[in-house]
């Protein structure tokens, strides 16, 4: 069981509502979450997910297991470097108030039916089982051995009658539909039209949403009666995507072009890296632009990176500003960012709630809904 303590705090700061953290706390994520897990050790280079293994220091293991965050359970798909370690999550338990908020969204009632999708540990599964009852639960796991794991810890559990599927969870599962609820415990940038399509008029289908530049964070879907669903963004969640959505690994190699364009501009990194309603409409309005800051002191560099052409950009930030910026390949990064960032200001600075997302047969639109 978590810590009586950590599910105590998170409720008292309004992260995790009393109905979920009595959740939390009858399922034990301990039964669910395997004897390795990963922690990224910072600094190391190349394979940086190095494996904790229970047996060796039970205490830690434990303790990171009750702690509020995620436990990485599989790198590389399941095959590590001969030493174990691993540069890939590819299998994870998703922090407990992230979860918590989740199935807050989803609001799932006794006796009703629940697609999820991403089993991982099982864990996401069992909370439902113990909500809706085992027999409404059908979840969807693309890895066989993550899968398999899932099941014996929810047979051990007492939850042996959740359905387990292994198999391609884009489909959702037409078997067993229709679904009062949907979840995805795994990012999409577009959510796949069978998850709308199996849940029943009325029913509510929860999803984190990916982005490359900016993953907007969990959308809250109702399915209508003509077959579309939409819904509005709720609170922030970065989530592994889809095995086949995957995107290549960046690799700073292929991002030698020499700069072409050398500016300078005002604009704090801050403004357009580290403030989720800007970001957000940045990542809507870009595409395939990616970002990460290095650090140097109390300054650093945000550098934009763009695979599809390898076009790469660069803001150094110092003490004052101007700025310097550089830009390099086929596509000017920083341009595009700022002309998003100055639509947003445009549009006067909608807050991520401000859009709203339909998902129907034709595909799935974002659009600003004041
Ligand atoms: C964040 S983990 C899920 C956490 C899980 N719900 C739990 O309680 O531990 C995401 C899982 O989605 C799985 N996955 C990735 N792509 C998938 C796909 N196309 N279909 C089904 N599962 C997929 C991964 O293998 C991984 O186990």
């Amino acid at each position: 069981m978590l810590s009586r303590r950590l599910l105590h705090d998170l409720s008292d700061q309004g992260e995790i509502t009393d109905r979920w953290a009595a959740a939390l706390h009858t399922v034990p994520r301990h039964r669910f979450v395997p004897d390795v897990i990963y922690l990224h050790e910072r600094g190391r280079p190349g394979n940086d997910l190095v494996p904790l293994r229970r047996a060796d220091d039970p205490g830690r293991w434990l303790e990171l297991v009750y702690s509020n965050e995620a436990i990485n359970t599989q790198v590389n798909d399941g095959h590590p470097a001969p030493d174990g370690t691993g540069f890939e999550v590819t299998s994870s338990s998703s922090q407990p108030s992230v979860v918590a908020g989740m199935l807050a969204e989803l609001d799932p009632q006794p006796g009703q039916r629940v697609l999820e999708i991403g089993t991982g540990t099982g864990w996401n599964a069992a909370l439902l089982a113990h909500t809706v009852g085992a027999d409404n639960v059908t979840t969807v796991e693309i890895d066989p051995t993550v899968a398999a794991h899932a099941r014996a810890a929810l047979d051990a559990t007492g939850y042996g009658a959740v359905t387990t599927i292994v198999g391609d969870g884009a489909l959702g599962w037409p078997d067993g539909a229709p679904y009062d609820r949907a979840i995805s415990t795994v990012g999409v940038t577009t959510v796949p039209y069978p998850w709308v399509d199996q849940t029943t008029p009325g029913g509510r289908i929860v999803v984190p949403l990916t982005n490359s530049y900016h993953s907007p964070g969990v959308v809250v879907l109702t399915r209508h009666d003509d077959g579309t669903a939409s819904g509005r963004l709720a609170g922030p969640a970065s989530f592994m995507t889809l095995r086949a959505a995957r995107e290549p690994r960046v690799n700073g190699a292929d991002f030698t072009a020499p700069a072409i364009a050398k500016s300078t501009t005002d604009l704090h990194p801050h403004r357009v890296a580290g403030n989720r309603d800007a970001a957000t409409a940045i990542g809507l309005r870009v595409t395939g632009i990616w970002w990460s800051w290095q650090t140097t002191g109390d300054l650093g560099k945000l550098w934009l990176y763009a695979p599809d052409t390898r076009s790469w950009a660069s803001l150094e930030l110092r003490t004052h500003p101007p700025y310097p910026v550089e830009q390099a390949g086929p596509r000017q990064l920083w341009d595009d960012v700022t002309g998003a960032y100055r639509w947003w200001l445009e549009s006067g600075e909608p807050t991520v709630t401000d859009w709203l997302v339909t998902v129907g047969p034709d595909g799935q639109r974002i659009e600003l809904q004041l």
